[in-house]
């Protein structure tokens, strides 16, 4: 029997129903659709706009659409990892709150900040507990509230983001399907160039930071798309390289969806063609974590058993890293 491998055996998601398009930014910002298009790709995003749903309730409805279409009881899921950096209060987790809406009662739970790199450490995250031959049903979840820390009135962040969420299941496999490696990596001194300057204990909220707009999202955008383009690039072919992988048995590159120009640049370096990439980043923009799953939701169909897949994502903190999979079933 082969070694246990971390494999991903099922996909749910929720968008919400608003969409927020170009057209509609341009009258609320001094922006235009062909510069959005050219600069980032976006053509429109979802915005959750129900009062009084969060983060947790996106979460909530992509995994009960992940337990309902691979028939699992929420009394089956022994792990649950969110990620998130929209989660709906500092504490408790997020991951706990879908976990009890979910009525998954028998699972502990937990969340994972790693911006836009937060889907691919959580699962190199479940991989270790698959692995370990102990857990048998982990569920990973992304979800993001992004419209809550943006300013709708500043051009350079408001275009960019979206709200979503995507959950995997991932069990144990003997085919020698699943991850096969990651590389993960961190630079804390790139958190100048993207964070939320207040809210936490570096800066708890005041009547002040509230005037300043420092609950808001903060990137000066060069500097991360510099070091996006490089690092997203760089580490996709380091994973190729370590496992022997030419372009030719890469089946499909899956990229977090921050910007079109990053998203090629990293193809280009990998040699890989355009249709071999997952793009959906002009329907939902920039979902922070829940990118990756949401590209896997829907190109779930054109997957199939054994095809290699790459996934690369670069984000806040610095955050970075790929991941390597044979995915592990064909279109159901
Ligand atoms: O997912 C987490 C990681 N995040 C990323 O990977 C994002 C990385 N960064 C980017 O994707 C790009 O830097 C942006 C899309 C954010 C910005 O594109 P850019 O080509 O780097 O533009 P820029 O910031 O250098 O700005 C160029 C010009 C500026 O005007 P001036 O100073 O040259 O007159 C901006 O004020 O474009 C202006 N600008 C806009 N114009 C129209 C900035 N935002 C807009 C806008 N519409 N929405």
């Amino acid at each position: 029997m082969s070694k246990v491998r971390a494999a991903i055996t099922g996909i749910g998601a929720y968008l919400p129903e608003y969409r927020l398009n170009n057209e509609e930014l341009s009258k609320m910002v001094d922006t235009t659709d062909e510069w959005i298009m050219q600069r980032i790709g976006i053509k429109e995003r979802r915005i959750l706009k129900e009062e009084g749903k969060a983060t947790s309730d996106m979460g909530t409805w992509a995994v009960q659409d992940l337990l309902k279409k691979t028939g699992t009881k929420p009394g089956e899921v022994d792990m649950l990892i969110c990620a998130t950096i929209t989660p709906d209060m500092i504490l408790p987790a997020t991951a706990n709150i879908i976990a009890y809406k979910c009525k998954i009662h028998n699972a502990w739970s937990f969340d994972i900040n790693a911006a836009c790199s937060g889907f691919i450490f959580a699962l190199s995250t479940a991989t270790q507990f698959i692995e370990s031959g102990r857990y048998k049903k982990v569920v990973i979840v992304a979800a993001e509230k992004m419209s809550s820390i943006i300013d709708y009135t500043d051009r350079n962040t408001c275009v960019l983001f979206g709200d979503g969420a995507a959950a995997v299941m991932v069990e144990p496999n003997f085919e020698d399907l699943g991850v096969m490696d990651y590389i993960n990596r961190v630079d804390g001194l790139g958190r100048h160039h993207l964070h939320i300057k207040a809210g936490g204990s570096l800066k708890p909220a005041s009547e002040e930071t509230v005037q300043n707009k420092e609950h808001y999202l903060y990137q000066e955008g060069q500097a991360v798309f510099k070091a996006a383009v490089s690092s997203m690039a760089n580490v996709a072919a380091e994973i190729m390289e370590r496992n022997n992988l030419t372009s030719e048995d890469v089946a499909w590159l899956v990229p977090h969806q921050a910007n079109m120009r990053i998203i090629e640049a990293t193809a280009r370096r990998m040699e890989i063609s355009k249709d071999q990439v997952m793009i959906n980043i002009q329907k939902y923009g920039n979902t922070t974590a829940a990118t990756i799953p949401l590209c896997l939701f829907d190109y779930e169909k054109q997957l199939k058993k054994g095809d290699n897949v790459i996934l690369a994502a670069f984000g806040a903190g610095f955050t970075w890293g790929s991941t390597y999979l044979k995915w592990a079933y064909d279109p159901k």
